[in-house]
Parts: C-alpha cells; structure tokens; sequence
C-alpha cells in the first residue's frame, strides 16, 4: 500500500462501490459509497462505540446498528436530539481507480 505526506490509499472505486462500506486495515476508519460520492469517516459511533462497519447507508446517511441514530455524511451530523459529538470524517482524494484518505481530521463546516 502507497503512503504519501498523510495520505494512505485504501482501497479501489469498484470495490466500494460493490461493498457500500469497506473497514481500512490498521485505522479504525471507514470508506463508504455515498450517492456517488466516497466518504471516509470513524468506524467507532461517537454516541455508544459501536460499530459502523456494520451500520448501513440510505438517502445520505449512515445509520448506526445499535441505537435508533444516523449521521449525516456531509458534515457528521447526529440525528437531532441525540447526546453526542458529530461523526469524524477525513478528506478523500480519487487517483484514477484508488481512493485515498487523508489521515488528519476534518472540521465540520459548521
Ligand atoms: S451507539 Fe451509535 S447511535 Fe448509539
């Protein structure tokens, strides 16, 4: 696997979009096929800890497996009304068919 300044290649296009969510080997992080976009975030929910590999992904949300929660893929969001912190997520790059994430966290825009 190619690293370079931060960045680690995760996995290829056609593989996320085949699995919908894909686990990053050695980080606890995500890739998730979003609508036609790729989205990286933490693997562990910031309400419980469970985990979101196992979650799954419609209209534009993650949905957590263990609780009623979803998060927003645009900015991590939580469902409104649930304690807690918003999702992580991590700058995505695409280089032809692999996709890349950037390990440093991203701030939410808002
Ligand atoms: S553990 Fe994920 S919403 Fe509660």
């Amino acid at each position: 696997m190619d690293d370079e300044a931060g960045w680690i290649a995760v996995c290829d296009l056609d593989r996320l979009k085949l699995e919908a969510i894909v686990r990053i080997a050695g980080h606890d992080l995500l890739v998730i096929w979003n609508e036609g976009h790729v989205v990286a975030c933490e693997r562990a929910c910031p309400h419980e800890q469970a985990d979101l590999a196992l979650g799954r992904v419609t209209a534009g949300r993650l949905h957590c497996p263990r609780h009623a929660a979803s998060f927003d893929l645009r900015d991590g969001a939580i469902t409104a009304g649930w304690p807690s912190p918003p999702l992580r997520l991590y700058p995505v790059r695409i280089t032809g068919e692999r996709i890349w994430i950037e390990m440093q966290e991203r701030q939410p825009a808002r």
